[in-house]
């Protein structure tokens, strides 16, 4: 059975592993993810496998954190799943998962993440669950708008040469 739960315990360790499993995401160090579960572990969620006998298989994650310089916001990191879960809902179910926690998170009032251009799957999974492109308003200063396949992005937005769209849900 498909469950989906905040982080616990070791489950930090998994997330670890199944990041470097997964293409399109970066696998940050061990110690990022528990550093992550240890104090923002209420809005780092895991979708997990719980067999009856034996232990959970973690089958995808959201690490998310409510961002101090964009307050109100719940930030999505990260957000993945893998490879042979993926097009199941199981993103879907994380997403939903996320916004339902940032309903019920005091002073929280939107959820926000940022997509490469070129991650169309991800695109589609912000937009089927609602969310709206806003990268006009979270540019920073001198930072340059550009258009991809009638998408507002900001130009190399980290530094790492890639272009990123702006999504936002306001609760
Ligand atoms: C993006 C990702 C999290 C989506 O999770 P998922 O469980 O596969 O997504 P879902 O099954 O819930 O699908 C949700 C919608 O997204 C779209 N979608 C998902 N993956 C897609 C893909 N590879 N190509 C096109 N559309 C895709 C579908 O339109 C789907 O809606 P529909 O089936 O009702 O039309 C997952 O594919 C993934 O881990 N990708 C690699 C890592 C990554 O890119 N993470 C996001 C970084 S910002």
């Amino acid at each position: 059975m498909l469950a989906i739960d905040t982080v616990r315990g070791e489950d930090y360790k998994a997330v670890h592993r199944l990041a470097g499993e997964i293409d399109g995401i970066v696998q940050h160090a061990g110690h990022v993810y528990k550093i992550m579960a240890d104090h923002f572990g209420d809005s780092f969620f895991i979708a997990h496998e719980k067999k009856q006998n034996g232990p959970s298989v973690v089958l995808g994650f959201m690490l998310g954190f409510v961002s101090q310089k964009f307050k109100g916001h719940l930030f999505v990191w990260q957000i993945a799943v893998s490879h042979k879960s993926q097009g199941k809902k199981v993103g879907s179910g994380l997403l939903k998962h996320t916004v339902e926690y940032a309903r019920k998170t005091r002073d929280c009032h939107a959820v926000m993440a940022t997509v490469e251009t070129t991650n169309i799957g991800s695109q589609r999974l912000f937009e089927k669950l609602g969310f709206t492109i806003r990268s006009e308003k979270f540019r920073g200063n001198g930072q340059v708008l550009t258009v991809h396949h009638g998408k507002e992005a900001v130009e190399n937005f980290y530094g790492s040469g890639t272009d990123q769209i702006f999504y936002v849900m306001e609760l």
